[in-house]
C-alpha cells in the first residue's frame, strides 16, 4: 500500500539528530522558552525573510494572537477564502470576528482577487489570505486593495512553508504570517507547533505576551493571555528539520514535475505560473470521475485524500453562522 502520509518514514533520516536534541533538553532541565525556542525563532525569521518571529502552540493559535494582537472591535469583517480549511474560519470567530466568504479562482485554487472589493463594508479590517496547498495568492492584486482600503493582512501561511511570489516567500507579505508546523505539513514537528512572522516589533512583542498569560514579566499580566507556547522540544526538532526544508521542498517539487509531465488530459493539474515557486504541500488534481478514481487508485494499493469533502459554511458546527452563503466553485 502506498500511503497517503508515512510520517515515521518521512522523519526516519531526522531520527538521530532528533534524539540528541531531545537528550540534550532532557538534561539541560530548560523544558519552557528555552534556548531552542529563540534560536528556532530567529533561524524561521531569517528563512522566511521577516524581521521577527514568535514561536506559538499551533497553526490555529498562530491565526488566532495575529488577530488578537490588532485588537480589532468585535463584530468586524475579516474577509477569508470559502474554500480554506476550516481552522482559518475557526480562528476568526474565536476573536469575536466575522467571516465574510470570498470564493477562490478555480485555476488556482486561491482567494479570487477580483472578487474581493465586492464584500468589502465598513466594518471590514483585515484581509485572511490562504495559500492554498503550497501555491502563493496572486500578491500584487492583493496587497493593492490591502494598501487601497487601508486594511491588515493576516497570511495563513499552514500549507506554504518556503513558497515563493516574485522571490518573496509567503509570510513576508503581510502583517503577520501564521505557520502551523504540523506534523504532516512541508516543515513538520513531532507534535503541534506553530509560529507567527511578522516585520513589527510591536506586533511582536503583543504576541510574545498573549501565547504566555498575557506576561513578559513573570506574575505581572498586561492582557488576558493565553498558555500558548511553542514546546522547546519541538522547537529542537524544527531547528534540525529547517536546515533541509529547501531540500525537503525541492524534493515535492521533483515529484510534482513528475505527476505533471505523466498525468493525462482527463486530470485538471495544479497550474504553473511564471513568477510563483510552488512548495506543492498537496499536489491536487481533479477528475470528473473523482470518486472511482480514488477507489480505482486505493485498489490498487494508492491511498488518496480528498481536499476537502466538506467546505467550511456546509459543516454542522457552521451552518447557522455561515449557512447561506452560496459558494459554487468552493462547494
Ligand atoms: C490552511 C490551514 N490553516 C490553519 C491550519 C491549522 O494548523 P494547526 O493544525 O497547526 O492548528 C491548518 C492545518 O491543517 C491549515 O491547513
Amino acid at each position: 500500500m502506498i500511503e497517503y502520509e508515512n510520517l515515521a518514514e518521512l522523519n526516519k533520516s531526522f531520527f538521530a539528530d532528533y534524539i540528541a536534541v531531545f537528550s540534550k533538553i532532557l538534561e539541560g532541565g530548560q523544558y519552557i522558552l528555552g534556548n531552542n525556542v529563540s534560536n528556532f525563532e530567529a533561524e524561521f525569521a531569517r528563512y522566511v525573510g521577516s524581521e521577527r518571529c514568535v514561536g506559538v502552540a499551533s497553526g490555529l493559535d498562530a491565526l488566532v494572537l495575529s488577530l488578537k494582537a490588532h485588537n480589532f472591535k468585535a463584530g468586524s469583517e475579516v474577509i477569508v477564502p470559502a474554500n480554506t480549511y476550516v481552522a482559518t474560519i475557526l480562528s476568526i470567530l474565536q476573536c469575536g470576528l466575522k467571516p465574510v466568504l470570498v470564493e477562490p479562482d478555480i485555476s488556482t485554487y486561491n482567494i479570487d482577487p477580483t472578487k474581493i472589493e465586492g464584500k468589502l463594508t465598513a466594518k471590514t479590517t483585515a484581509i485572511m489570505i490562504v495559500h492554498l496547498y503550497g501555491k502563493s495568492c496572486d500578491m500584487d492584486p492583493i496587497m493593492a486593495i490591502v494598501q487601497k482600503h487601508g486594511l491588515v493582512l493576516i497570511e495563513d501561511c499552514a500549507q506554504a512553508h518556503g513558497a515563493k511570489y516574485k522571490d518573496k516567500q509567503v509570510g513576508a507579505f503581510g502583517d503577520c504570517g501564521a505557520f502551523s508546523f504540523y506534523p504532516t505539513k512541508n516543515l513538520g514537528a513531532i507534535g503541534d507547533a506553530g509560529a507567527v512572522v511578522t516585520n513589527s516589533s510591536a506586533t511582536a512583542e503583543v504576541i510574545k505576551k498573549l501565547r504566555n498569560y498575557g506576561s513578559s514579566v513573570k506574575y505581572y499580566n498586561d492582557y488576558i493571555g493565553y498558555n500558548s507556547r511553542l514546546d522547546e522540544i519541538q522547537a529542537g526538532f524544527l531547528l534540525v528539520k529547517i536546515k533541509r526544508l529547501d531540500e525537503i521542498n525541492s524534493h515535492k517539487r521533483r515529484l510534482a514535475e513528475i505527476y505533471l509531465r505523466e498525468l493525462k488530459n482527463d486530470f485538471i493539474k495544479p497550474i504553473v505560473q511564471d513568477g510563483y515557486f510552488d512548495v506543492y504541500h498537496i499536489f491536487n488534481v481533479r477528475h470528473l470521475e473523482r470518486d472511482r478514481l480514488k477507489e480505482y487508485l486505493l485498489k490498487n494499493g494508492i491511498n488518496t485524500a480528498i481536499h476537502y469533502p466538506v467546505p467550511p459554511h456546509h459543516q454542522k458546527a457552521l451552518i447557522d453562522i455561515l449557512g447561506d452563503y452560496k459558494c459554487p466553485i468552493s462547494e
